[in-house]
């Protein structure tokens, strides 16, 4: 994998006992890190949304997970499964659709339980409470450079994939919300691939769509693939269908937030649009994320609970309202059925 490709943005780090989480509601005027000390603050970040992509929450609920059983461990408190799936249902709670979330928790849950179950067999008198919390921030550790491999294997599986199937000089990209280093633990999924494409002198341009209401796109992609001196053009939502007609796509990429075991794949509200777009106008359109996305649990996508956000995001921008008081719908997911999608690029394949 690509070692040259090194990061200039991380959405999270954990410096001693706390969680900095870059707060992207801010972003780009803003650089400021909020500090999380427990579960409750990190589920917290992750619905106001200070923290967000699919993959980058998983991994956030991960270090939240472990600091929820430190905040049991210092309060002289016993750890037992009851609390252990407190802290779960807490986490789980922050936001419904990105199933990476109780995904990740699942995981820091089974090490916990196994620990205890272990040290019962054991017949210890005392559950090693220091050693417990050892087992989870590594983990979580584990949980968050894993995703990190994987962003660099899913990226460059579907970039050689897209360059096999139409060899071109350059390709203009359009992708949408933000898919990038500041969404996972690595280089990205959506922004990974195009990353490798860079690296191997191929893009023309990456148009990035707005991404209304929250401005993923606009706020989050533009900076991100600025950053990097990745050429990049930003267009509202609503310009994206006049690209694709004018023949100024090549292919769209997005990633997901979760992939149903048919295929079906829920991302950020406006991705169905832009992939009856490109079907109409016969453009690929690729998705790509991690293992983790994928919830075999469910079998089609409407069975996934999409999250309906604040009426505020619609009707103020940073603070100041600017919309008629009306009732507001603010669904911020949507799903793009399987047909409507060319291929899936995973770390370990392409479907
Ligand atoms: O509401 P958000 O910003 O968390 O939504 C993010 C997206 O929809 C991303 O495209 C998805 O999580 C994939 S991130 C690698």
């Amino acid at each position: 994998v690509s070692k040259e490709l090194k990061l200039k943005i991380t959405p999270l780090k954990m410096k001693r006992d706390r969680l900095l989480l870059l707060n992207q509601i801010l972003l780009p005027r803003v650089v400021e890190w909020v500090e999380c000390f427990d579960a409750e603050s990190v589920s917290d970040s992750i619905k106001k949304m200070h923290v967000r992509g699919a993959p980058a929450i998983g991994i956030a609920a991960a270090y939240g997970f472990y600091l929820g059983v430190k905040k049991i461990v210092d309060n002289g408190e016993k750890v037992t499964p009851a609390k252990l799936n407190n802290i779960k249902t807490k986490l789980d709670k922050a936001r419904p659709t990105a199933v990476n979330l109780s995904w990740a928790t699942s995981l820091m849950l089974e090490s916990a339980l196994n620990y205890i179950e272990k040290s019962s067999l054991q017949n210890k008198k005392d559950m090693n409470s220091l050693q417990l919390l050892m087992e989870l921030y590594n983990k979580a550790v584990s949980i968050h450079e894993d995703d990190a491999v994987r962003c660099l294997q899913m990226s460059e599986r579907g970039a050689d994939y897209i360059v096999k199937k139409r060899s071109l000089k350059k390709y203009r990209i359009m992708t949408h919300c933000n898919a990038g280093a500041l969404a996972t633990g690595g280089i990205g999924t959506a922004l990974g691939l195009i990353r490798v494409l860079q690296q191997r002198g191929l893009v023309e341009m990456v148009y990035s769509c707005e991404t209304r209401p929250y401005l993923q796109g606009a706020r989050l992609t533009a900076y991100e693939l600025d950053k990097e001196k990745i050429p990049v053009t930003l267009i509202a939502d609503s310009m994206a269908a006049v690209l694709m007609q004018k023949k100024m796509i090549d292919f769209i990429i997005v990633g997901a937030d979760r992939i149903t075991k048919n295929g079906d794949a829920a991302n950020k509200i406006g991705t169905y649009s832009h992939s009856v777009n490109a079907k109409l106008h016969k453009i690929p359109f690729y998705v790509i994320a991690p293992k983790s996305t994928l919830d075999n649990s469910i079998t089609k996508g409407d069975e996934i609970i999409i999250e309906n956000r604040d009426s505020s995001e619609l009707l103020e921008f940073n603070g100041v309202a600017h919309a008629a008081k009306v009732k507001v719908l603010n669904y911020s997911f949507d799903v793009t059925p399987r047909e409507n999608i060319e291929a899936i690029f995973f770390e370990d394949e392409v479907i």
